[in-house]
């Protein structure tokens, strides 16, 4: 805790996903969390705006990228971690569940044997507990399954990454209805983010600026304690497996999910046809 990184947010109101670069406040050593492709997904263009802005902090900062963390394999928007490790270099890493995740997805999109289910496609697998640095300052890393199997809570010093394990305190919680998700491991999984001391900042991955309030990233364990509409207040696991439930099977499926996971749990690369071109597939009625 005593450890204080510096923190600057991306906020893309395409996907309302918020990415960031982490800072060791003591070296020029940093870290990006949860990049974003752009794509216009009816013409099928990608760019990467986005990620620019991103590259354009850490070039003007004079920063030096380490590491390229995925929280997990998101559903809702796409990953520009090897267009920026191209311009920058550092290691793209995420929880080493990715194995159940390439081998649900890769079930659902038909994919063939060149498509490897073993994680390779990422620089890094990290298993729960699992430490690295970013110059000085150590990160750990947490398992928080539930929304997928694959998700993790990444702590670097006084910060904490939680992705979609949590939303604002207004916010609640993600879904948890994706193949692999479950609504009672969730739960568990935000308890353990809600034992970290009160004082901890939280960052989020997502904000969809409930009831017309601004958009909003930042909050800390406490207030998550006190007010999160989902689990805050002594919510009991019954009351929010009931709850989460039942509001999940009234969700639609995200817009960008099919072109996400194709891509996300190719580590942000594009899936190519027998000629090598970059192209996605649409399962019918697979999802
Ligand atoms: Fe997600």
């Amino acid at each position: 805790m005593s450890v204080k990184p510096e923190v600057e947010a991306f906020f893309d109101p395409s996907t309302n996903t918020i990415s960031y670069v982490v800072k060791d406040p003591n070296s020029s050593s940093c870290a990006v969390i949860d990049s974003v492709m752009d794509i216009d997904y009816a013409a099928g263009r990608i760019s990467y705006d986005h990620a620019d802005r991103m590259i354009a902090h850490i070039l003007k900062h004079e920063l030096m990228l380490e590491w390229i963390i995925e929280t997990h394999v998101h559903a809702d928007h796409l990953s520009a971690a090897p267009y920026i490790q191209g311009k920058l270099g550092g290691k793209i890493a995420i929880g080493d569940k990715i194995l159940v995740v390439q081998d649900v997805f890769g079930k659902i999109f038909n994919e063939g044997t060149e498509f490897q289910r073993d994680g390779s496609q990422f620089d890094a697998l990290l298993k729960d507990g699992d430490t690295y640095r970013i110059g000085g300052m150590t990160a750990v890393a947490i398992y928080t399954p539930g929304h997928t199997p694959a998700c993790m809570v990444h702590v670097m010093g006084n910060a904490a990454f939680v992705g979609d394990t949590l939303f604002m305190p207004d916010g609640g919680s993600a879904r948890a209805d994706f193949p692999g998700g479950d609504a009672a491991t969730l739960y568990d999984s935000i308890q353990k983010v809600l034992s970290l001391p009160d004082e901890m900042r939280l960052f989020m991955c997502h904000d969809y600026g409930p009831n017309g309030r601004d958009i909003q990233w930042e909050t800390t364990v406490g207030a998550e304690k006190a007010h999160n509409i989902h689990v805050g207040a002594g919510k009991t696991k019954d009351e929010f497996v009931r709850f989460r439930t039942e509001r999940d099977a009234t969700l639609s499926m995200p817009r960008l999910i099919i072109p996400s996971l194709q891509v996300n749990m190719r580590a942000g690369e594009m899936p190519t046809d027998k000629d090598g071109r970059p192209m996605l597939k649409v399962p019918v009625n697979g999802l």
